[in-house]
């Protein structure tokens, strides 16, 4: 495993974090059970993983609990979040307390590494940063917590126009980001600031459904040709995305779509999520191996560094899974 630190919080963190949330949940989202979940947390762990986000909403934060139980605590760096944003945009901050003190002791810690609001939209960032945060620091004086983060909700706000306020706001130690092959626009809007301020950046939306289903990413390409935003060539192409995978490049497109993430300049951590052990081991190999060949990453950005708002997958999508309601 490689290790970096976590922007201004110090924390040293592995460069592969294992995401409790997403579709899988760790399996439980797809039909697994509780022992392959602990199964898969035990192995992230035995390969170097120290990083594992998770959240109230999630349902994943007693599992996440057992499984790193026996571990001494300081080796972990656990992240979580109180349910805010689109699920709950006008929490009171009683409310959020309460949810904190729920996930310590669903998770079964003394404190929490990570302390996130989860998915706060433009609009409700006023009450994320003037109730809620307030409320908050002074559990974080209690020792409850050690980092407040704050996550976008990616589908609502595809600009970052949340996370860019954030940044200069000096609350917030750490941002999650989406960031992806197709969706590439924190890199001009948010990776200066939280290189400015250091603020720890942890990336999610890296493979996601687009790139996990080939019908999902075929589907998308039909539509922005059809938009005019790539060239039909791709739309017509059964596998738009091979011209990545050849000898020196990537060996498939999700080993290209964590790589393309881990390397972006500004990233600290690639967030993963998986109920599959197979996926667990190739989505570490890639996120460690070297960065893409030079002339594939600038074919990425030629066709893609335009796109905003792509495969990032929730309420409001089109039949490919753009959004359309921002
Ligand atoms: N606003 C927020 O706060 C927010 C929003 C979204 C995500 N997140 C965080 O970010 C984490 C990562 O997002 P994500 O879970 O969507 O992760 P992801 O890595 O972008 O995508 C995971 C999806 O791709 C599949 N997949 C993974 N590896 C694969 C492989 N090697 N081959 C084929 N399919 C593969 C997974 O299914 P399998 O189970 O079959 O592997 C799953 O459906 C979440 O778990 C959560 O912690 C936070």
């Amino acid at each position: 495993m490689d290790y970096t630190t976590l922007g201004r919080t110090g924390l040293r963190v592995s460069v592969a974090g294992l995401g409790c949330g997403g579709f899988s949940r760790l399996g439980l989202g797809t039909g697994g059970d509780e022992a392959g979940a602990i199964g898969i947390l035990r192995e992230a762990l035995d390969l170097g993983v120290n990083l594992f986000d998770t959240a109230a909403a999630y349902g994943t934060e007693k599992v996440l609990g057992k499984a790193l139980r026996g571990v001494p605590r300081e080796r972990v760096v656990i992240c979580t979040k109180a349910p805010f944003g689109v699920s709950n945009p006008n929490a009171s901050p009683e409310s959020a307390v309460a949810s904190l003190d729920r996930s310590l002791k669903e998770l079964g810690t003394d404190y929490i590494d990570v302390y996130q609001l989860h998915g706060v939209a433009p609009g409700a960032y006023d009450h994320a940063a003037r109730v809620i945060a307030p409320a908050l620091l002074r559990e974080k004086e209690k020792g409850k917590f050690r980092h407040l983060g704050i996550t976008e909700t990616a589908p609502g706000d595809p600009d970052h126009a949340m996370v860019q306020r954030a940044c200069h706001d000096g609350v917030w130690d750490v941002a999650m980001i989406a960031f992806h092959m197709m969706h590439q626009n924190a890199r001009r809007h948010v990776f200066p600031l939280t290189r400015q301020y250091r603020v720890g950046t942890l990336m999610m939306f890296a493979v996601r459904n687009i790139f996990s289903r080939p019908e999902r990413l075929a589907a998308t390409m039909r539509e922005l040709a059809a938009d005019g935003e790539v060239p039909q060539a791709l739309a017509d192409n059964p596998d738009p995305l091979g011209f990545l995978v050849h000898n020196g490049g990537a060996t498939s497109v999700i080993d290209a779509a964590y790589r393309f993430v881990r390397h972006e300049p500004g990233v600290d951590v690639v967030l993963f999520g998986t109920g599959d052990p197979a996926h667990l081991r190739s989505n570490i190999a890639s996120i460690l191996k070297p960065p893409l060949p030079e002339a594939d990453h600038a074919r990425l950005a030629e066709l893609f560094g335009h796109l905003v708002g792509v495969g990032l997958d929730a309420p409001h999508l089109s039949r490919a899974g753009r959004v359309v309601n921002r």
